[in-house]
């Protein structure tokens, strides 16, 4: 509703875009529930588990029924080249070693002529030139916000906000768990109770050891250099130090004296080459990401014609996943015919 009680109608330029959703996790749930409540026009025509069974519906699925827990009557996985779908919405768990089978997903949907929205990094980390390069191919789009710190905009903002400038450097903090563990830790909460309290809410990885040796800090910091700063890197590229019981110490004693410690990533060019690294870093108060406490993220840019450009996204939980795949989608179905 506008200012003057008038209806503000929104206008989209394709009604019923096919979605399938490959993963119905934490993430898949979440999505289904915003696609509910915002009747975003989407329509549902896949979605499977690894364990739970599989379901395809040419006519859309009733995501209300699912929700509520029935069981999903495929047990055999349907390949993802023969689904009834415009856009594959990849949200199966992290591998990030491999990408897999993440990446192999992602592939088969560009080849069979799909766009592709995916939150899970593994993919974009190990294969974006390739991914990218296929996606031009077949004319289609590969889009990844939520790979990076949920909803933060970051590569809507580089083509939005930020088109010709040149990034030299980025830093930040993309880790919710972490940040959440050493914040705790200055509070005079035990690591243990902190790691948990991240597991139960659903924002840290499966294995807390992707968060907490960098693994996940180290993709991600992978994908920034890669896409922003047309770097070559693989994530072993990434120097990593873990958040262990000897950060969280450091970050008791950093809040004694009026500091902080952060879970940073850094990256910058040396020698004409990108570098970038991830470990637990003492920050000033003068520091723009010295308030970017708990669950928080946010990345500071340096860059060429717009200076330095900050942004943050405070206390995000699932939801806000859910909703950078949203805009991913939005902006595929943009690009859409109408029907
Ligand atoms: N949770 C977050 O806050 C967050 C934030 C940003 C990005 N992400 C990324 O989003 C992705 C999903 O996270 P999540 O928390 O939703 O994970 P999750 O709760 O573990 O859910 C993963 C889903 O994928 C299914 N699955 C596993 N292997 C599959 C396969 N080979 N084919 C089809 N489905 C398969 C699982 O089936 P079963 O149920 O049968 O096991 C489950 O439904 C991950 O890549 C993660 O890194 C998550």
């Amino acid at each position: 509703v506008g200012p003057r009680g008038t209806p503000i109608k929104y206008k989209f330029s394709v009604t019923g875009v096919r979605l399938a959703l490959y993963g119905f996790g934490n993430v898949g749930r979440a999505l289904a529930r915003m696609l509910l409540a915002t009747r975003a026009p989407f329509n549902v025509t896949a979605l499977t588990t690894k364990s739970h069974g599989a379901v395809v519906d040419a006519n859309g699925i009733d995501l209300d029924t699912i929700l509520a827990g029935t069981d999903l009557p495929l047990r055999a996985l349907p390949p993802v080249a023969v689904l009834p779908a415009d856009v594959l919405v990849e949200v199966t768990p992290l591998d990030p070693l491999t990408g897999e089978p993440a990446l192999g997903h992602i592939r088969d949907a560009l080849r069979a002529g799909m766009h592709v929205v995916t939150a899970n990094k593994g993919p974009i980390a190990r294969a974006y030139r390739e991914l990218d390069g296929l996606a031009t191919k077949h004319d289609r789009m590969v889009r990844f916000e939520a790979t990076l710190a949920d909803c933060l905009p970051v590569f809507t903002l580089r083509r939005s906000a930020l088109p010709l400038a040149k990034i030299s450097a980025i830093r930040g903090i993309v880790s919710s768990t972490n940040n959440h563990i050493l914040s705790a830790a200055a509070a005079g909460i035990p690591f243990e109770d902190a790691l948990a309290d991240a597991q139960r809410l659903g924002i840290a990885e499966a294995d807390p050891r992707n968060d907490l040796e960098g693994h996940d800090a180290a993709a991600k910091a992978t994908i920034l250099a890669n896409v922003l700063m047309d770097a070559d890197l693989v994530p072993e590229d990434v120097s990593r130090e873990p958040i262990d019981e000897r950060a969280a110490t450091a970050a008791r004693a950093a809040a004694e004296n009026g500091g902080r410690v952060r879970p940073l990533i850094e990256i910058t060019r040396r020698d004409g080459k990108v570098v970038a690294s991830f470990g637990p870093r003492r920050l000033s108060p003068m520091d723009p990401l010295f308030a970017v406490d708990d669950f928080s993220m946010g990345l500071v840019f340096e860059t060429d014609l717009a200076g330095r450009v900050v942004v943050q996204l405070h206390d995000p939980h699932v939801d806000q996943v859910a909703y950078a795949i949203l805009t991913d989608l939005l902006e595929i179905s943009g690009t859409m015919p109408r029907p």
